[in-house]
């Protein structure tokens, strides 16, 4: 079996998931996740996470193998999210002498989830756990994205293990260090990890990226994806720019449709855009896109576009899942356009109307609102809407 380094002594214990179909029961994971835990060979011996509870026996099989059957010292715990606490009771029962590393909020969880209250070492911003020639040294990054979570920095090479923070979706193909994989593959998948597990926590990551500016960090090793090593600017960037809401000209527009009407309004929204040069243009059926895919492209451009048809006079359901995440996960910054249809007494746009009012995005001109099929006058408010959602773009 192939052993991954990243550097003597310490090895990645990487897990392929692609059975999967929903991360967290919820997002689409159509290429997979990985879940990434890290061994550290000293006189003393430290895990750094450990992995869902599926990979248990082979996880177990390849510590004892790199140890040579010495026991575990340390267990650090970055994150507790199960995905990555998975192991814990396993790793406990096999090492019962195991020290667990983590913060307050760490040994909450730890007592919560899995009933273990003792064996346990509370670090801080500047605790130092000696293994040897490697020391580990510590910071908390609460809400990126769970309040316990922290990051381990090892002195000697210059590895930051940094929880989920900096992870993908998608499995490792082979290549696991960012210098052996297509990057043009895994920034989507990176950007849908950041945007849907992370991207409530916006202020919480730039607060985070702020206290970590002052380490000299040579790896950023993760616990979802690639090991980065040869481009870290190009993950920190993207981290940069995501959590700050930097976008592009460009618009998202998301409908909801029974039988084509609010369709067609989405249509002629989406074509007058282009007429005006706008070229990032995503039109989405609520229906059938998962809002995963709508809220990454709602980190990358500037305007929201969102129509929906009446639904027994209330929003057509697919919109009102969407909007309520977007409004669940507080994005900032948007240009916002409403339109919709109805066939006796509306309900479709009203609602848009208090997600515009909760949001408090720059709505850009009136709502536009048509009863049953597409006509003249409606047809040229599409219009307007889409020229003063363009002149705004283009501003
Ligand atoms: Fe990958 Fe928040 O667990």
């Amino acid at each position: 079996m192939h052993r991954v380094k990243l550097a003597d002594d310490i090895y990645f214990l990487g897990f392929n998931d692609r059975r999967t179909h929903l991360f967290e029961n919820y997002w689409p994971i159509p290429y997979g996740v990985s879940y990434n835990s890290y061994l550290i060979v000293d006189e003393k011996i430290a895990l750094i996470d450990t992995v869902e509870r599926h990979f248990i026996d082979d996880y177990l099989e390849q510590i004892k193998a790199i140890t040579n059957g010495r026991p575990v010292d340390y267990l650090v715990i970055n994150h507790m999210e199960p995905d990555h606490s998975g192991a814990l009771r396993a790793v406990v029962a096999r090492y019962p002498n195991i020290t667990l590393v983590g913060n307050k909020k760490t040994f909450d969880m730890v007592a919560n989830y899995y009933q273990i209250t003792d064996q346990s070492l509370e670090v801080y911003d500047d605790s130092i756990l000696e293994l040897g020639k490697h020391k580990l040294t510590f910071a908390t990054i609460p809400m990126v994205h769970w309040p316990e979570t922290m990051v381990t920095y090892e002195t000697s090479t210059k590895i930051l293990f940094s929880g989920d923070a900096f992870g993908s979706f998608g499995a490792m193909n082979g290549g696991v260090f960012d210098d052996e994989i297509d990057l043009n593959f895994f920034e989507e998948e990176l950007m849908r990890y950041f945007t849907n597990i992370v991207g409530k926590y916006c202020p919480h990551t730039q607060r985070a990226l702020k206290k970590l500016e002052g380490l000299d960090i040579k790896m950023l090793a993760a616990t979802h994806g690639p090991v980065w090593r040869s481009n870290l600017n190009y993950i920190l960037d993207r981290y940069q720019k995501w959590s700050s809401y930097t976008t592009e000209p460009g618009a998202v527009i998301v409908f909801g449709s029974m039988y084509g009407n609010t369709e067609k309004m989405a249509d002629v929204i989406a074509r007058q855009l282009a007429v005006r040069g706008i070229k990032n243009i995503r039109v989405y059926d609520a229906s059938k896109t998962h809002p995963s895919y709508i809220i990454s492209d709602l980190f990358k451009f500037k305007a929201f576009i969102v129509g929906s048809c009446a639904y027994n006079n209330e929003l057509f359901p697919s919109v009102e899942t969407v909007i309520t995440k977007i409004e669940h996960m507080g994005i900032k910054d948007h240009l916002l356009g409403i339109f919709g249809s109805y066939g006796w007494n509306g309900g479709g746009v009203k609602n848009l109307k208090t997600f515009a009012d909760n949001m408090k995005w720059d709505l850009v001109y009136d709502p536009v609102e048509e009863k049953g099929t597409l006509k003249q006058s409606k047809f040229e408010q599409c219009i307007e809407l889409a020229n003063a959602m363009a002149d705004k773009l283009l501003a």
